[in-house]
Order: structure tokens, then sequence, then C-alpha cells
């Protein structure tokens, strides 16, 4: 099998889309992700696959906390406003509070989770970050965004 089947057996995978947000010190950050999952019930874990060219990537590490958002179906504006370099240009105009972690929980998500880190595993190009909920909350009803509703896989590139 043949790299160009790999990617393509890869782009059938279907992800939720997160917004990630990170604090470090006074800074704050935050990115598109889409490799996110439950990993433990009691605790509750989830993971978070950051590629380790991310500025997001140097800012988990050292700070320590992340958050994920969950996006509604159609917020698909957010999606495009973290794509920015700067941190200070991807937070214009969004409305966002922090709670227990002081990483930035955005207004216009259905659903946060505020998360310490507890665990980074090294898997490739990417890191498996694992945080421990400390606090959630649903802030909206809705249905939340998937890759089918992009029409596109994030699978690791750029
Ligand atoms: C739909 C979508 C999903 C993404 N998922 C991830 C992901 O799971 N992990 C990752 O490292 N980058 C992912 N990215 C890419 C990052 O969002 C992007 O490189 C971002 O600019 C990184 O910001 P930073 O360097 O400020 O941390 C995704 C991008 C998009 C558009």
């Amino acid at each position: 099998m043949g790299k160009e089947n790999i990617l393509k057996a890869l782009e059938k995978i279907t992800y939720g889309i997160y917004v990630l947000t990170t604090k470090n010190g006074a800074e704050i950050n935050g990115m598109i992700a889409s490799w996110v999952s439950q990993v433990s019930f009691t605790p509750p874990l989830v993971m978070v696959g950051v590629r380790k060219n991310r500025y997001s990537h140097k800012m988990v590490r050292e700070g320590g906390v992340f958050a994920l958002n969950v996006l509604g179906k159609e917020s698909s504006a957010l999606t495009g406003k973290f794509k920015s370099p700067s941190p200070e240009e991807k937070f214009k105009g969004i409305r966002w509070e922090s709670r227990t972690t002081g990483a930035p929980l955005i207004n216009e998500a259905l659903a946060y989770m505020d998360c310490i880190l507890v665990n980074s595993v090294d898997a490739g190009d990417h890191t498996i970050f694992i945080g421990e909920i400390v606090d959630a909350d649903i802030l909206r009803e809705g249905i939340p965004m998937t890759s089918l509703d992009l029409g596109k896989v994030y699978i690791g590139q750029s």
C-alpha cells in the first residue's frame, strides 16, 4: 500500500472541530484542533494531538493548562479566525472569559472543557497532550461542528 492510499484512508476518519486555547503567564493563544478524544472516565481525561511546530505546543508545554472549546456547526467563521500567526489578532472581536485554569473560554462555543495537563506522549511529529478536566460547562444548545461540515480533514500536515 502506497503513501497516497494511506493519506486517502486517513481522510475517511471523522473528527469534531474545537478551538484549543492556552495560557502561559500573561500570554494566551488559540488554534483549531480536531485530533481530540476523551481517554478516561475516572478521572475525566481528554487528549489533543498538537504538531510540535505549533506555537500552542510550546504554550501547553510551558503553561501546563489548556481548554477545549466545542464549536457549533454554524461557527465556521471562527475556524478562519484562528489561523492568524499573531495571538492578539486571533482573539480580536472574540468574546471570551477565563475560569479555573485561565485558558480562554470562548463565549460562542457550545461547551468548554478546562484542563490541567497531566501527561504528554511523544507521537512522531505531534505530541499527545492529556488533560484532566477540572471544569466544564454547556454554554448553549446546538449541533457540534465536525470535519464533515468543513468538507476537509486535518491529516497532520502544514
Ligand atoms: C480543521 C482544522 C483542524 C486542525 N487540527 C489540528 C490538530 O488537531 N492539531 C494540530 O496540531 N493542528 C491542527 N490544525 C492546524 C492548526 O490549527 C494551525 O496550524 C494553527 O495556525 C496553529 O496555531 P499556533 O501555531 O498559533 O499554535 C487544524 C487546522 C484546521 C483548519
